[in-house]
């Protein structure tokens, strides 16, 4: 396609005393693009975000991320860069209101310029934070603690959090798992729309299987640490490894 990648991964090593958690991965990711990665339970998938975002670090390997050397930043750094992340486990403030929350994320995109006056920064995060809100229907939750909606919104919530600090490359680590088969289409078109709207390149860890087949263009199947597979899902399906991975292997 002749785009520079957004994010470029070279042979990244991370142990934890006996297990090797990644070894060698490497792969590339397309600006704009909706990028999954899969692998059954232990795989390194979380583990591989973690050192993109900065909470672990990989005994050896780069990462290049908008052709910046990212392994030596400190997470808020990577964060201002437009690196935004998800969790696995929901990491809302509970007894904040929905707003609050995704305020937050808005003011972790700062800084912003020294000389703008404290009321004209906390008006930009607002209309951020509300732009965001209206973008994911999530208005008229505006002002509910977030520990009080359900599951689904929450997540939803989340996801909104992350977005409204503006990312380029967002990670999302099973966005869809717990969610109803409505709330996962849903979630599905925000974050489509998103990639849409605000050009976000999304990179995606997934179990669901048919979802990824449906929505993402690229695919990274992780296997004990390693790459089993780099392409697009159509050959995944077809990957007679992958097909063990998942099937022989008891995933
Ligand atoms: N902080 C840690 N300390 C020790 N071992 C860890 C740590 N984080 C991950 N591991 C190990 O690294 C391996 C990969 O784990 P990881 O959580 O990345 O897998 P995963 O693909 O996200 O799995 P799941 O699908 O269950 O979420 C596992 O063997 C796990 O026990
Ligand atoms: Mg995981």
């Amino acid at each position: 396609m002749g785009l520079a990648p957004i994010l470029e991964v070279r042979d990244l090593h991370l142990r934890f005393k006996g297990v090797a958690a990644l070894s060698g991965v490497g792969f590339t990711v397309e600006p704009g693009s909706f990028f999954a990665i899969i692998g059954p339970n232990g795989a390194g998938k979380t583990s591989l975000l973690n050192v993109l975002s900065g909470l672990y670090r990989p005994q050896s390997g780069e990462v290049r991320f908008l052709g910046r050397d990212l392994l030596p930043l400190p997470p808020p750094r990577r964060t201002r860069l437009g690196l935004g992340r998800t969790f696995q486990n929901l990491e809302l403030f509970r007894g904040m209101t929905v707003l609050e929350n995704v305020k937050l994320g808005a003011e972790r995109a700062g800084p912003y310029p020294l000389l703008w006056p404290r009321a004209d920064q906390e008006a930009r995060v607002r209309a951020r934070a509300e732009e965001v809100l209206e973008y994911l229907d999530l208005a008229p939750y505006r002002h509910v603690p977030a520990g009080l909606l359900p599951y689904g919104l929450q997540k939803r919530v989340e996801v909104a959090r992350a977005l409204a600090g503006s990312p380029r490359l967002l990670l999302l680590d099973e966005p869809m798992a717990g969610l109803a088969v409505e709330e996962r289409q849903d979630l599905a078109r925000y974050l489509q729309d998103a990639r849409r709207e605000w050009g976000v390149t999304l990179l995606w860890v997934e179990h669901d299987l048919r979802a990824v087949m449906e929505l993402s263009e690229r695919v990274l199947v992780l296997s004990y640490g390693q790459v089993l597979y780099h392409g697009d899902p159509e050959g995944a399906r077809r990957d007679p490894r992958v097909q063990d991975a998942y099937l022989g292997g008891g995933a």
